[in-house]
Order: structure tokens, then sequence, then C-alpha cells
């Protein structure tokens, strides 16, 4: 990234950092809280955070490594359990910040969190375009795509490496109005090849369109209330069952309204 691209760095109302994008016209999280809502919809609705306090290997993945704030969250949940679980967290990104952004990022009154920005500066010197590796721990591997989601080569050759199937994807791009190549029928196959069968699919958008694109992809889709003060955030799985403590959308309909061209 350019310098003159480079994000700029603002507060939310949590005393937690974002950033504004110039170049999408938005900020990374919503201004009313980075962290709350980023714990509520990755790592609380979903009950990843239970999860990680089984023992059971698994797999994150997440569109969008932005600031790496979701990143180090996982961190947190797995030092404050005291876990075990063995964790891969994938995640994919084409326009990393610089290291110098990352090391002024803070983090409101989480003093964990503020202690890992010179974690995060690090990652974000040391990446090559391509695949990246990082063992943050002997429990902890980051893998971190550089470059375009298109890109990613894990999607054609994920069918060979089944332990590699996610449990838990977390979808956030900018919004779809700005980052619409991100909001696709074709992003969400490719998301539902890399998924196990018990996956859950999380974002903080609420757009039928959407939620439309996932449901022509062949997801169950839920909604569930929205963090701070957003009326409704979208979950998505490739079993009905996983979804069962929420509402429901209707897939049908909204493959019907897809297909009349009602989000085009
Ligand atoms: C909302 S931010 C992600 C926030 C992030 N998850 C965090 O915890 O800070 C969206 C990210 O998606 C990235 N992005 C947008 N379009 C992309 C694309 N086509 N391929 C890969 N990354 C993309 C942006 O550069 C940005 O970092």
């Amino acid at each position: 990234m350019n310098d003159k691209d480079e994000p700029i760095i603002k507060e939310t109302k949590d005393g937690s950092t974002t950033l504004f994008s110039a170049q999408f016209d938005q900020h990374y999280h919503n201004p009313n809280g980075a962290v709350t809502e980023s714990r509520y919809v990755f790592f609380e609705t979903t009950g990843l955070t239970k999860s990680l306090a089984t023992k059971t290997p698994l797999t994150i993945f997440e569109t969008g490594f932005g600031t790496g704030l979701n990143f180090l969250l996982c961190i947190d949940y797995l030092q404050k359990l005291g876990s075990e679980t063995p964790v891969t967290f994938k995640s994919i990104e084409a326009y990393p910040i610089s290291p110098e952004t990352a090391r002024k990022l803070s983090f409101g009154d989480e003093p964990f969190l503020n202690r890992q920005t010179s974690l995060l500066a690090d990652i974000f010197g040391r990446i090559k375009p391509g695949n990246n590796r990082f063992e943050i721990t002997p429990f902890l591997q980051l893998e971190l795509f550089y470059g375009l989601f298109d890109e990613y080569p894990g999607f054609s050759i994920s069918a060979e490496l089944p332990n590699n199937f996610s449990s838990y994807i977390f979808h956030d791009p900018f919004s779809p109005d700005v980052n619409p190549e991100l909001w696709t029928p074709n992003v969400f196959e490719k998301l539902i090849s890399v998924s196990s069968s018990e996956i859950i699919l999380a974002t903080y958008c609420a757009a039928t369109s959407a939620r439309a694109a996932m449901a022509v992809a062949g997801w169950n889709v839920a909604r569930a209330k929205g963090a701070l003060g957003k009326r409704e955030m979208t979950l998505a799985s490739k079993n009905a069952e996983k979804l069962l403590s929420f509402k429901r959308v209707n897939e049908k309909r909204l493959i019907e309204r897809f297909k009349d061209g009602d989000f085009s």
C-alpha cells in the first residue's frame, strides 16, 4: 500500500481504535466499538468461545485480516481460557497495513491486546505476497495469504485436504456497497468448499442481497441480533441444525429474488 493509501487511525466509542480506508471510504469496524463488536459477532454469537474451551482442533477462516484484531482476540480467548485447543487461523488480505500503523493501534481497556501490537507490527513487517505461516504458540498457527481473495490457492486444493476444513468463517470484508466482489454467490461457494459439515459462518452484515448470495451458494442462513444497536447480523451453516437457536431467513424466496434480478 502506498503512503497516500495507508488507512487512518480512528478511536471508536469503546476506546479501541479502528482504521478508516479512503480506498473503500469505510471504517474497518463499527465506530461504536471495534473490540466490542468483534467479540460479539465472531466469538460470542457463533459459540466459538465454547469451542475454544474444548481440545478439539479447529480451523478459523477469515476474509479480510484488516488490523488483525480478530486474530488478536483469538489469542486473547485462548490465553484467558488457558486453552490448549490447536487452532489454525487462516486469513486473506490484499492490502496489508504498514507495521508503523499496526504499532499505533490500541484496544482501549484491554491490556493483553495492547501488549500484542508489536506482534502485529512484526507480522505486517514480514509478510510477502502469497502464503505466510507463523507459529504463534505450540497451539496457534497463523496462515496469512497476502493477495486477493480470488487469487487464494486454497479453494482449489481443499477437497484433497479434508482435515483442513474450517469450523468457523469470519466473513469480514467491507460492506457490499463498497466491496461488492466479496459478496457474490461465487465467493460463498468458495467458502462452502473449505467448510466442515459443522461450519458456522458469521458476518456483521444483514443486507438481504448478501443473504441471497449465501442462499444461492447453498448455505442455510439465519438472522441474529446485531452488535451495539445494529438490528441484525447474519449466521450461515451447511447444517441447518447448527442454526436452531436463530430465526431462519426464507432461502427459497431469496434464491427466487436473486434469479429475478432483484439485487443486480
Ligand atoms: C472490514 S476490514 C477487516 C477487518 C478485520 N477482520 C479486523 O479484524 O481488523 C476488510 C478487509 O478486507 C480487505 N479486502 C477488501 N477487498 C479484498 C479482496 N478482494 N481480497 C482480499 N482482501 C480484501 C481490506 O483490505 C480490509 O483489510
